[in-house]
């Protein structure tokens, strides 16, 4: 990581297809620059949604406009939905008759699920055209915009059709932040906590410490918290960036996630980083009871998001949950089972997070119903 003010920058040196991702109040601005540099034709095309749109793309093309860069823009509707065939289908169609070729750069303006689908276009226009992930939400900022991974969802599952395929520059701007409501900050949050307990104590420390201050507007906090994410999560995708082993790591908290989305139908009852967020407090339970950690380690987890003003246990999640025995199920149907074995994140401490699959289903069912007794 390296800080040339008023940016903070870490790259992603896959060989091949390094690219940089610019973190800062204000980034934007590099996009003018940075893709004219890129482009062969000085035309660009972004692809964003409706609420993003209304909010940044104006912005975003007068600085390309700056660079002597025209531009034009699909704008698709806001929301989980849009990760699907059709709407993939409307992107890939409009690219063409764009006539968006190899040398071109296509933008992609939102959160998570423009990024993914995006991305996902720009893997399989004229088998891969280059993109630059410009993410609105702190989700993307610290997650889905780095490392590759594209997706749209199936009436099978979630991301179950995509492919890796790295964007050619990431530029989070810090401000964007601003615009978020405090839910979807927070549920973004839940990533940003996800890296200090996954391999960083320190970092969670100092989540514990100053985390109030960046919630609260704190710009030096913004910037570091999504700088640190960014390092943690290059350095994971540049050992494994086909998720062979350590970039499972990522997915600390999330085999409990998917379960719990999928039992309150993928609803606004539980956003993903809400999600993800519980579902950490859940793993280090669980490590606990087995004996892997301190019980002290969930304590603090949960007292921390307490301490955010997020959704820490299950009993958060409003209205009625399944019993622990149909959790687990949903949990069986996780795309990270392998050989039907569950796979899990589990913890020896905070900031020591390792991969198992030997997990007893007992453990897995005692630690929900433990929870969901306290009320
Ligand atoms: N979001 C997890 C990963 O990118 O691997």
């Amino acid at each position: 990581m390296t800080t040339t003010e008023p940016y903070t920058t870490v790259s992603v040196d896959l060989p091949g297809r390094a690219y940089e991702i610019l973190i800062g109040p204000g980034v934007l601005s590099e996009a003018g620059p940075r893709i004219a540099e890129m482009t062969r034709r000085p035309h660009v095309t972004i692809v964003t949604d409706a609420h993003v749109a209304a909010l940044h793309l104006a912005t975003l093309q007068e600085i390309l406009a700056g660079q002597n860069l025209t531009s034009s823009a699909l704008t698709l509707p806001p929301g989980e939905a849009t990760k699907c065939w059709r709407e993939l289908e409307t992107t890939v169609e409009w690219l063409l008759s764009e006539k968006v070729e190899r040398g071109d750069v296509v933008v992609a303006l939102g959160g998570g699920v423009i990024g993914d689908l995006v991305g996902f276009a720009a893997a399989i226009m004229r088998r891969g055209v280059r993109y630059v992930q410009v993410p609105t939400s702190l989700l993307a900022q610290v997650d889905s915009s780095v490392g590759g991974k594209t997706a749209i969802n199936s009436p099978a599952g979630k991301n179950l059709i995509g492919a890796f395929h790295q964007p050619s520059l990431v530029l989070a701007d810090t401000d964007f932040l601003a615009t978020l409501t405090q839910r979807d900050f927070l549920a973004g949050y839940g990533e940003v906590v996800k890296y200090g307990l996954l391999g960083d104590a320190a970092f969670f420390d100092w989540l514990e410490a100053d985390a109030t201050a960046m919630r609260d507007g704190d710009v030096a906090a913004r910037v570091r918290a999504v700088a640190r994410s960014c390092e943690m999560k290059a350095e994971i995708v540049m050992r494994d960036e086909t998720e062979q082993g350590d970039r499972a790591l990522l997915n600390l908290g999330h085999t409990f996630c998917h379960a719990l989305e999928a039992a309150t139908g993928y609803s606004d009852r539980l956003l993903h980083g809400e999600g993800v967020a519980i579902g950490c407090g859940l793993a280090f339970e669980l490590s606990a009871r087995m004996g892997l950690c301190s019980q002290e380690d969930p304590s603090r987890v949960q007292a921390h998001l307490k301490k955010m003003g997020m959704k820490s246990t299950l009993n958060d999640i409003p209205g009625e949950l399944p019993p622990a025995a149909t959790l687990l199920e949903l949990m069986g149907q996780d795309k990270k089972v392998i050989d039907g074995k569950l796979r899990f994140i589990l913890a020896r401490g905070i900031g020591e997070a390792f991969i198992t699959d030997d997990v007893q289903a007992a453990d897995v069912i005692a630690v929900l119903e433990n929870q969901l007794a306290l009320g």
